[in-house]
């Protein structure tokens, strides 16, 4: 067995997985998430070693397998957050979480300091989520704790340390940071000096299926393992979810629908640029990469909007309506910029829409517009991954949009292309499981694990009629943006 461990924002599940790739066992712990004020979200490190280790104790003890047939963890994390160690390895305050946004202003002082050279060497722009900001926001607020700071740390990474000792950070996490040098894969000393940061803060980098230590005795002891227990460094959350869904090669391409959205594109060319519009990440297989394109409230925008209207019916209530109403929602159109959006306008402060609105709509009417309005988002990002010269002609969904038959078929429409779904479907946590098992040789490539591992399971092939339909409205949809950007300026 490989245990894969993802911690995500609002908990953390470990998975145990036998070597035809099915998952055994599975067990996840929530921990809380604090807003202390207006745009910030934090969360306790400590609360997130805690939760792993019960999780890995209870997935031992319902599971019943022994500790010696677990040949290796590894891990999945939320991307982007900061966590400053000091020189005992103490976090030195909460963790700042990617959906924090507090730091516009240093995303601004980022892009006016660095000009083009961000692009150049990072391969993103500097936006709120990203970890530089961050730092810089703690060194002009909290100068005092940033001198405390021996290192800075992601979320998975902090917790590798507690369960091995030993510091590192993989290159598809350390993508998200904006301190390195995405195509060499060093950290940038350029970027660094430019805000008077020492190199020092950076920890070692290592690949994602690297072995970085075994488990610490007490750590052990505590979550039912042994001490030999091999622990693989893993990846970020978007990268081991693209290894899961078997984005191992050009021409592949997912489509993740949670909270936020995600389109990633296989990327094997280190110098493609597409000037920030898309991100630009390391992958977790070795000197590969991504393009990623992100919709900030994707299953968060339905979730509002059952929770504000239709807060006594269940989702499934809900989502059922919608197979009774008509494509294009009969002219109702929703966009789904209730928290800002990432792609393709980086703007924090635009708010959404439902425009068209007919006496006769009904509750269903919205809740289609609703999925369309997302979906329609999900495909700027498609379009512009397709403007760098792809083909998409297939995409794997995952995520709980991958859970309704009407959304799949619209993702086909809307995407003109066919939709796979998968399965067995485990997300992040199963890209975790392919590290370790692939880290402890049980394959010759994340590749072959892939094929191993992740089996199609149904097609949804676009339907010319709808399809022609939705290129229309695409064209109105695009247009929203600029014509409501000052609503809320
Ligand atoms: C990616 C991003 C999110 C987090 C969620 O840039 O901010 O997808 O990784 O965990």
């Amino acid at each position: 067995y490989v245990i894969g461990v993802d911690l995500g924002t609002s908990a953390v599940k470990t998975v145990l997985v036998d070597p035809k790739g099915k998952v055994a066992f599975e067990h996840s712990e929530a921990y809380p998430l604090s807003r202390p004020q207006t745009n910030w979200s934090e969360q306790n490190p400590e609360d997130w070693v805690k939760g792993t280790i019960v999780s890995l104790k209870r997935l031992m003890e319902v599971s019943g397998v022994e500790p010696s047939q677990v040949d290796g963890i590894s891990f999945s994390g939320q991307m982007h957050g900061l966590v400053l160690v000091d020189g005992e390895g103490k976090a030195l305050r909460p963790a700042i979480l990617w959906n924090d946004t507090r730091t516009t202003a240093q995303c601004r002082k980022i892009e006016k300091t660095l000009g083009g050279k961000l692009i150049e060497i990072a391969r993103n722009r500097a936006l709120e989520g990203f970890t530089l900001p961050k730092i810089l926001w703690v060194q002009e607020n909290e100068p005092e704790v940033l001198s405390q700071a021996e290192l800075f740390l992601l979320p998975k990474d902090y917790v590798r340390y507690r369960l091995t000792g030993d510091y590192a950070m993989d290159y598809s996490d350390a993508a998200g940071t904006l301190l390195l040098d995405v195509g060499s894969k060093q950290w940038s000393s350029e970027i660094a000096e430019a805000f008077n940061l020492p190199l020092s803060i950076c920890p070692r980098l290592v690949e994602s299926f690297e072995q970085t230590g075994t488990l610490l005795p007490e750590i052990a002891e505590a979550s039912g393992l042994l001490p030999s227990t091999k622990v693989f460094a893993g990846g970020a959350d978007n990268a081991c979810g693209a290894l899961g869904a078997g984005i191992l090669g050009e021409g592949r391409t997912m489509c993740s629908i949670g909270t936020s959205g995600v389109v990633l594109s296989y990327e094997s060319n280190k110098d493609l640029n597409l000037e920030g519009k898309v991100h630009f990440f390391n992958h977790s297989e070795k000197d590969a990469f991504y393009i990623m394109g992100v919709t900030l409230a994707a299953g968060h925008s339905l979730t509002w909007f059952k929770e504000t209207f239709a807060a006594e019916k269940s989702f499934d209530e809900l989502l059922h309506g919608v197979n009774d109403i008509p494509a294009g929602s009969s002219g109702l159109l929703f966009t789904p910029y209730i928290s800002g959006e990432r792609t393709p306008h980086p703007d924090a402060n635009i708010r959404g829409s439902f425009i068209g609105m007919d006496s006769g709509h009904t509750l269903s009417h919205f809740t289609r517009a609703v999925l369309e309005g997302i979906t329609f988002s999900l495909r700027e990002s498609i379009e512009i991954v397709r403007e760098s010269g792809k083909e998409i002609t297939e995409v794997v969904a995952i995520g709980g949009g991958a859970k309704n038959e009407a959304w799949l078929q619209m993702q086909a429409d809307i995407f003109g292309a066919s939709i796979i779904k998968l399965e067995s479907e485990q997300g992040p946590a199963m890209g975790a499981a392919m590290l370790a098992a692939y880290g402890a040789g049980w394959f010759e490539s994340l590749g072959a694990c892939a094929e191993a591992f992740i089996r199609p399971a149904e097609t949804y092939t676009p339907n010319a009629e709808q399809a022609a339909l939705y290129d229309g409205i695409f064209a109105l949809y695009q247009d929203v943006y600029s014509q409501t950007r000052e609503l809320n300026e």
